[in-house]
């Protein structure tokens, strides 16, 4: 073995949280023309060959245009849940033991599919991944931030029933020209009903967004994160505040956010002392789940053994669960690192 190869090998072994993950980004080719054909739907491809073709992006609206087209194929909780299982099941594959998932209910119901069909349906997956696999998973409610208030709110009424399953609201889809603030009042009545906040920003957008995510929207968590290194103020703040970044290598790479891994800020980020994750984003679109990720990362030659150990424990400290289970994961990426 290659000493990138053991290094690989010892990313994949690792106990990890994965923080961002959109349900409908895991919706792989083969999955889209089963439940094509289950719905009677047509879509506009004839081979997994031609979807796969499809997927070649050169920023952000390109992947998202193609993304909302793929989801049309959900329609009943039987799909949300299939979805949702085959996550878990890979994920389980990549030794993720705690996954915090964002679901874009809007999606969804602007598609005339209610609300309780998404819900049911990732709640019985959930349900079925800690059976089967001891996998623990929490539900982020995004709203997309290209449609307006309104609708926001609308979707925060759809959810009450179901706010005692959801851990979180988040923000996400086209950055630019939809800043953090003109969600403040949602995300300010989201955090009455107990909700915790995350948000997408500095993905493609200014260093701008993410101060408006922390100052405005209060967020727990920064997804992605990558441009509040341009401002070096922001970026000593985010690791005073010891800030969690749910960072997407080959999402980045894909979106052209970056020109190659090997210049990847992630070892940057780390260096400065940000609380940064490897995550996969949207992994049927972008080629790779947590363990791809990581393996790039491993491939592109910055990090280390102790790196990469540092972002599996970020991926616990920075996830919603209580100190006892943050503890005992921690405990067993311990007894993992002690073995490796
Ligand atoms: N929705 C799904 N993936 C996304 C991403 N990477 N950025 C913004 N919105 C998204
Ligand atoms: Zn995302």
């Amino acid at each position: 073995m290659t000493d990138a190869g053991g290094l690989i090998a010892f990313t994949a072994g690792l106990p990890k949280a994965e923080l961002h993950v959109h349900i409908e980004g895991t919706l792989e080719p083969e999955l889209m023309f089963a439940l094509a054909k289950r719905n009677r739907i047509d879509i506009p491809f004839k081979t997994v060959d031609d979807v796969r073709a499809a997927y070649a992006f050169t920023r952000l609206q390109d992947f998202l245009d193609i993304y909302y087209e793929g989801a049309k194929v959900l329609r009943t909780e039987a799909d949300f849940r299939d979805l949702a299982g085959a996550y878990f099941n890979r994920a389980a594959a990549d030794n993720v033991r705690h996954a915090e998932i964002f679901f874009d209910p809007q999606t969804h119901t602007d598609r005339g599919i209610p609300f309780d069909v998404v819900m049911k349906g990732l709640l019985q997956a959930q349900d079925d991944a800690r059976r089967t696999h001891g996998l623990t998973s929490k539900l982020i409610l995004c709203f997309l931030r290209h449609l307006d208030e309104d609708a926001a709110f609308g979707t925060l009424d759809a959810a009450q029933p179901w706010l005692h399953k959801l851990a979180a609201v988040g923000l996400d889809s086209s950055e630019i020209g939809h800043p953090p603030r003109k969600f403040a009042r949602v995300f300010a009545a989201a955090s009455d009903m107990g909700l915790k906040r995350v948000a997408h920003a500095g993905e493609e957008g200014p260093p701008e967004y993410v101060r408006e995510a922390l100052d405005i929207l209060n967020v727990h968590r920064l997804d992605h994160g990558n441009r509040a290194l341009e401002d070096a103020d922001l970026t000593a703040r985010l690791a005073r505040t010891a800030m969690t970044l749910t960072v997407c290598p080959l999402s980045n790479l894909k979106l052209c956010v970056v020109k190659d891994l090997e210049t990847h800020p992630l070892p940057r980020m780390l260096a400065q002392g940000l609380r940064a994750t490897i995550n996969s984003d949207d992994p049927a679109y972008f080629g790779g789940y947590i363990n791809d990720n990581y393996a790039a990362m491993a491939k592109a030659g910055s990090l280390d053994r102790g790196a990469f150990a540092l972002l599996a424990r970020n991926s616990f400290l920075g996830s919603f669960l209580g100190d006892a289970e943050v503890s005992a994961h921690l405990a067993a990426l311990d007894a993992y690192l002690s073995r490796a």
